[in-house]
């Protein structure tokens, strides 16, 4: 069988490492390549991967809303999110999954004893953060608060969440167990932290789904306050773990996928 990851660009991608690294542990014979395909030649998409013969691809930045009218179909979370990181070809036909949520949630559920009890903030309300509220509604007892900037960002959501402002979420930080941040802020060319962490409770998990870098703003900000913190390589792994479920319908081997990237991480001196 053969794989890709779409995006632009897409160099840089681990993906091909992490698939390529599980199917030859599970001694498959397929193959996962990446392909740059910039914006402008987006529409050549069907032409593209039907001549590659792929039974399957990722799609990444910044193709995750553009692949949607390729799609014949499209799974819930899909629809929730409005963005697409899977597709499934099969008998001809396009199907497209989101596996960003369900990825985040299950390494998050590895590490953390009683999620379903948790208080948990998330900060930002683009695609990310909901896809990983829509996971987490699902089995979470507490309502789910999802602070952003700009509070009409909230308007085409339709989960039972607590929608609050980034300054209400500094206020009342200390009511939360996971703090999980889905934006950019604070990040090397934006300086301004997402948030003040002075009222952070003392065993709150401060999580960011970005694994480079391996620690970012606000992480190294908990960390040096004490707090456990939890990045993002865990939701690439177990992203890229589902979507070789929806493809092949077997189990991955988790542990080789996550190796292989801790490894070329360590290689590029990312963590
Ligand atoms: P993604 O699909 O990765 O979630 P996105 O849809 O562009 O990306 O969403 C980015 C999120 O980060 C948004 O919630 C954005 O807030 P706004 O809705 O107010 O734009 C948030 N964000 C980006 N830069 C930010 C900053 N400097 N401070 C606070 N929030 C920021």
């Amino acid at each position: 069988m053969k794989f890709a990851v779409i995006g632009h660009p897409i160099s840089h991608s681990l993906s091909p490492v992490m698939h390529n690294a599980n199917f030859s542990k599970l001694g498959l014979d397929y193959t996962y390549e990446a392909l740059d395909i910039p914006i402008e030649d987006f529409h050549l998409i069907k032409e593209i991967i039907t001549e590659k013969g792929l039974n399957g691809f990722n799609i990444t930045i910044p193709h995750k809303e553009r692949i949607l009218p390729y799609l014949d179909e499209i799974d819930e979370q899909s629809k929730t999110v409005g963005a697409v990181n899977t597709v499934l070809i099969k008998d001809g036909k396009w199907i497209g999954y989101n596996t960003d949520g369900i990825g985040y949630v299950t390494g998050l559920r590895q590490v953390y004893d009683d999620l379903e009890s948790a208080y948990i903030l998330i900060l930002g309300a683009g695609g990310a953060s909901k896809g990983i509220a829509n996971e987490l509604v699902k089995f979470v007892n507490p309502k789910l608060t999802v602070a952003n900037r700009t509070m009409s960002r909230f308007n085409d959501w339709n989960l039972d969440i607590n929608a609050i402002s980034l300054e209400d979420a500094e206020s009342y930080l200390d009511a939360f167990d996971i703090i999980i941040n889905t934006t950019p802020a604070g990040m090397v060319e934006n300086k301004e932290s997402v948030l003040n962490l002075k009222n952070l409770n003392t065993n709150a998990l401060v999580s960011d789904i970005v694994y480079i870098p391996y620690k970012t703003p606000i992480l190294e900000e908990a960390e040096n306050k004490g707090n456990p913190i939890y990045n993002g390589l865990d939701m690439f792994v177990y992203q890229g773990a589902e979507s070789f479920k929806i493809w092949t319908n077997q189990m991955p081997d988790i542990q080789t996928m996550k190796q292989t990237v801790l490894d070329k991480l360590k290689g590029d001196r990312s963590c």
